[in-house]
């Protein structure tokens, strides 16, 4: 995906995510007993995340692909972080964030919201930070050496990079094995009609050659895990900790898909809303085998400049 449809996606998309899952986050959340709605577990995915990057009340940080913001204004509330800095490609997810800003105007002193690609972080005009975050965003980051550089360049020495982020770690993902094993876990009957499973198998086709080809790119897009860690270091960082969290992850799966598969079944629903959902539902499917798989998994990663 090139940099301007992630931004025209999430422009797009937002709004009906917030809806769909009654929550102001976009991430797959981290579940446990304790979290009852998505919100809740989405929430806990950026505490955290908040702990595992050692915040506190004396970190500055840049936070790469806020979504609607929501995650600074808890940084802030339960880290009392000293700064944010924030930054995102997509306009109306920019504006959605300072929105809230302007009902909060406590947290102006310490927070901002403002455009910027994380792959040219260079461009931005800021201090540098202790912190750098992206929290399930820098998967979505077309070129992984220019944002690594441009973060080794934001951080002050000793400085944490730290990612949260799903990563593929076996090529078989893309394999015609297990596109069929994939299949195999959609319902037969999808509701509607049988023309609305013959379009999520082609969603999921197209998601699977998209991401296949962001790999075959080699220094563009996509690298499996290890290639991953390697170039993170290559980078100059030190990688000081990964902690796999798929497990936590994985319960994503139910809570995502019925919410879709309800809303597909009201009668008002327009084509492009369909289209929006059956394409999501290609990713949740996508998404959920590969991890249950173990072909991919969801981490964290800190890294430290050193
Ligand atoms: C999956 S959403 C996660 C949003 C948020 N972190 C959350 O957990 O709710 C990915 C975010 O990354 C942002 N993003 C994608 N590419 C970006 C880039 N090159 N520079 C800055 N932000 C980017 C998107 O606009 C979106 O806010």
């Amino acid at each position: 995906m090139k940099k301007n449809s992630v931004a025209d996606f999430f422009n797009n998309i937002t709004d009906a995510f917030l809806l769909l899952y009654q929550s102001e986050y976009i991430n797959f959340g981290y579940w446990s007993d304790r979290n009852t709605s998505v919100q809740e577990a989405q929430e806990a995915l950026v505490k955290k995340f908040g702990d595992f990057s050692l915040l506190g009340e004396s970190s500055k940080l840049i936070d790469l692909g806020f979504g609607t913001g929501e995650q600074d204004f808890f940084y802030l509330k339960e880290y009392n972080c000293k700064d944010i800095l924030g930054l995102n490609i997509s306009e109306h997810q920019i504006s959605l964030a300072n929105a809230k800003l302007n009902d909060f105007p406590s947290f102006k002193k310490k927070l901002k919201f403002i455009y910027g690609d994380a792959t040219r972080l260079d461009e931005v005009t800021s201090e540098q930070v202790d912190r750098i975050l992206a929290l399930e965003s820098a998967q979505l980051f077309p070129d992984k050496r220019a944002f690594l550089k441009g973060s080794w360049n934001k951080l002050l020495k000793g400085g944490y990079l730290c990612l949260a982020e799903p990563l593929v770690m076996k090529s078989e993902v893309f394999e015609p094995e297990h596109y069929s094993a994939i299949q195999s876990i959609i319902p037969k009957n999808f509701p509607r009609s049988s023309y609305f499973n013959v379009l999520l198998y082609e969603y999921l086709l197209l998601h699977l050659e998209k991401e296949k080809s962001n790999f075959d790119s080699k220094d563009f897009f996509s690298y499996y895990y290890d290639d991953y860690l390697k170039l993170i270091e290559n980078s100059g960082f030190e990688v000081e900790a990964v902690e796999n969290i798929s497990r936590e992850v994985l319960p994503f799966y139910e809570a995502f898909k019925e919410p879709v598969l309800k809303s597909i079944e009201e009668p008002s629903l327009n084509k492009k809303d369909i289209y929006f959902l059956i394409n999501w539902l290609s990713i949740i499917y996508f998404r959920y085998y590969s991890f249950k798989n173990q072909c991919a998994g969801y981490y964290l990663i800190r890294a430290k400049k050193v």
